[in-house]
């Protein structure tokens, strides 16, 4: 085959854009469903692999562009090595140990703070502008680890948080209500685990707050539904995992909503994991990372919506943010 085609050339090669490259650390089951759905999505034109298992991402980085013929054209690169990260615009860390039915996911925070040590100086080193995106778990712990061993400002490093409990929260409700999940507007802030706080006061159908929608269309919302609802998305997790022994096509999703978000320059709004100190009366000095509605762009993180929580809401988050505030001060970064 001639190494170009007979084209009649009318003009001197396509036409300079900035390509977006985006980065996933750890080809496993998350990384790889975040992969698939950045390239479905067309967020990249350069996808970059990064795995310490050289035959599985070898594989993943093989199969990927056989359905070329079907997806938008990206380059895909990979290696073991964070050099294949170079200039990156978005990285995404997803390596790590995964929770068993029986972990919580801040049990998991040795073995994965460990990786983080390895895995953020160098891929800051070779993308020193990138936006940083912590999917692995204990996440708001491992976004604060990031921060801290990358350098970099505050506002370009975010943890994918509860914008996935969110989902989950939006999904019961809008099952409950019998309307489609994408008019229902529900918040989830905090840690992304067993201390989430679910906004009930903010949730809203149609710009309609949720009671005052259900008493108007005389549905009830009776407190064993709400009980059911808390469990269901608290849990939700820890029943897929011990199913099939992971998540990964939710968070998938959810992190490719907050790809979009940013790289697209969207201006959107998303309960992501954040530095927190400062709001809700969380102390100025406990430099935590949790959940709370942050507009997202091109920079990273432009500001924080500070919710209007009930007492009890806001003391919740005030008990997420200790919780997690002990976590981080054990780790001596
Ligand atoms: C979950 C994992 C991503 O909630 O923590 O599915």
């Amino acid at each position: 085959v001639a190494d170009s085609l007979p084209l009649t050339p009318i003009s001197s090669g396509s036409p300079h854009h900035r390509l977006t490259k985006v980065s996933v650390i750890g080809a496993g089951k998350v990384g790889m469903a975040i992969a698939q759905t950045i390239l479905t999505q067309n967020l990249a034109d350069e996808i970059a692999l990064v795995s310490a298992h050289p035959n599985k991402l070898r594989g993943e980085a093989l199969d990927l562009p056989h359905a070329a013929a079907f997806l938008p054209r990206v380059h895909i690169v990979y290696g073991t090595d964070a050099a294949v990260t170079k200039n990156s615009d978005l990285v995404v860390i997803t390596a790590g140990a995964r929770q068993t039915p029986e972990e919580t996911r801040l049990n998991l925070l040795e073995r994965n703070v460990a990786l983080c040590r390895n895995i953020v100086p160098p891929v800051a080193e070779h993308s020193p502008d990138a936006l940083l995106l912590v999917v692995s778990n204990p996440v708001d712990v491992l976004t604060y680890v990031a921060w801290k061993l990358s350098g970099f400002p505050a506002s370009r490093v975010v943890g994918s948080g509860t914008n996935l409990d969110a989902s989950r929260f939006r999904f019961l409700i809008a099952e409950h209500l019998d309307v489609n999940a994408q008019d229902v507007q529900a918040y989830m802030i905090g840690e992304h685990g067993d201390s989430s706080v679910a906004v009930w006061s903010s949730i809203s159908v149609g710009g309609m707050p949720a009671f005052k929608w259900l008493r108007n269309s005389h549905r009830s919302f009776d407190e064993a539904a709400l009980d059911g609802i808390r469990h269901a998305m608290v849990g939700g997790a820890y029943e897929v995992i011990g199913l099939k022994g992971y998540t990964s096509w939710a968070i998938g999703y959810s992190v490719a909503s907050l790809a979009a978000s940013l790289l697209r320059d969207q201006h959107s709004v998303h309960p992501v994991s954040v530095l927190a100190a400062g709001f809700h009366d969380i102390s100025e000095d406990h430099e935590v990372f949790l959940s709370l509605p942050a507009l997202l762009c091109r920079r990273g993180v432009l500001g924080v919506a500070e919710m209007d929580l009930t007492e009890d809401e806001a003391a919740q988050l005030r008990s997420s943010a200790k919780t997690l505030w002990e976590k981080c001060q054990l780790l001596d970064l």
